[in-house]
């Protein structure tokens, strides 16, 4: 969709916030003239980083004094007014790390007098019972996580993760109060086929069944072409915004209300180098980060670029 029609929405930054307003009302009239979302930026460090890698990591990102003996003290010791200057000195951007499961409590704890957030990157739906090596939404609030990817391509592809499976994920995260980061996206054969547009259709909209409609907005949407992840190829911002701009179509089908609100972010190979021009796309309200996040320096550039 090009940026020539009149009522596609346009978003400007303001105060570190996207604004949405329509050129002219008619196609759009359903939604509110105006909104406001705040950019999300999430490091999905998949499984890397050991407990000690993690706390050297948030030392330098919160920019504090790391000591391995002291560690659990590191957090405590340094003013509020220190913290996170590398992830953007600026007010309002949400920042997530997404540790593996044996560094989430270190994770909160480094993070407990910060703006920085923690997630989990899977939990399975059941509260509890035999499920030998999973990990339920309950436990994972015990720890202090906020949140949790769920969907991701990875565990789709490598743990046949189902779009069922989802539906059901979903809102047992909701009801925990954890808040979801779904993933979606097309494998480069899909896109090859033109089938994008069904396969995104698909897992919006069957992943969301179970989600009732003014919960909608507590999910995170983050759209990962599965051949631009680990690769290199970024998706076009054309692309992305077109892929993005699509999967706020189908959340309007459900909720015009819950469209304007849900933050939909861009993921696969973002980097320092592509995150200004990505994310100044109309609509992509921030990044899902793969292996540009497992370096501080990295991940604070695409912290600011999202601000
Ligand atoms: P990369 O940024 O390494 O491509 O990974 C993206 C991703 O899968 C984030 O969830």
């Amino acid at each position: 969709m090009s940026r020539r029609f009149s009522t596609r929405p346009r978003f400007q930054h303001h105060e570190n916030r996207r604004i949405l307003s329509f050129a002219s009302g008619s196609a759009q009239s359903h939604l509110h003239a105006m909104s406001q979302r705040t950019p999300y930026v999430a490091a999905n460090w998949k499984m890397h980083k050991t407990i000690e890698e993690t706390e050297r990591f948030l030392a330098d990102l919160l920019q504090r004094r790391w000591s391995r003996t002291r560690a659990r003290d590191v957090g405590s010791e340094d003013s509020a007014a220190s913290l996170l200057p590398r992830v953007g000195a600026k007010e309002g951007v949400e920042v997530v790390v997404c540790p593996p499961y044996p560094s989430l409590k270190t994770a909160v704890e480094l993070c407990a007098q910060s703006r920085v957030r923690v997630a989990a990157q899977n939990m399975h739906e059941e509260e509890s019972g035999a499920f030998t090596g999973e990990v339920s939404a309950p436990m994972l609030l015990e720890l202090g996580v906020d949140a949790v990817v769920l969907g991701h391509s990875e565990r789709r592809t490598h743990f046949c993760e189902t779009d069922e499976a989802l539906a059901r994920k979903l809102p047992a995260a909701l009801e925990a109060g954890l808040e979801p980061i779904l993933c979606v996206g097309e494998t480069e054969a899909e896109r090859d086929a033109d089938a994008t547009e069904g396969v995104l259709l698909r897992q919006v909209t069957e992943d969301l069944t179970g989600v009732a409609d003014p919960n909608l907005a507590r999910v995170v949407i983050a759209y990962e072409p599965v051949w631009a992840i680990g690769t290199g190829r970024t998706a076009s911002p054309e692309q992305a915004r077109e892929a993005i701009e699509l999967i706020r179509r189908t959340v309007a089908g459900r909720s015009a209300d819950a469209a304007e609100e849900i933050r939909i972010l861009y993921g696969g190979s973002v980097k320092p180098a592509n995150a200004v021009e990505l994310m100044a796309e109309p609509g992509i309200d921030g990044a899902l980060v793969g292996g540009a996040s497992l370096d501080p320096g990295d991940f604070s550039a695409i912290v600011e670029a999202c601000g």
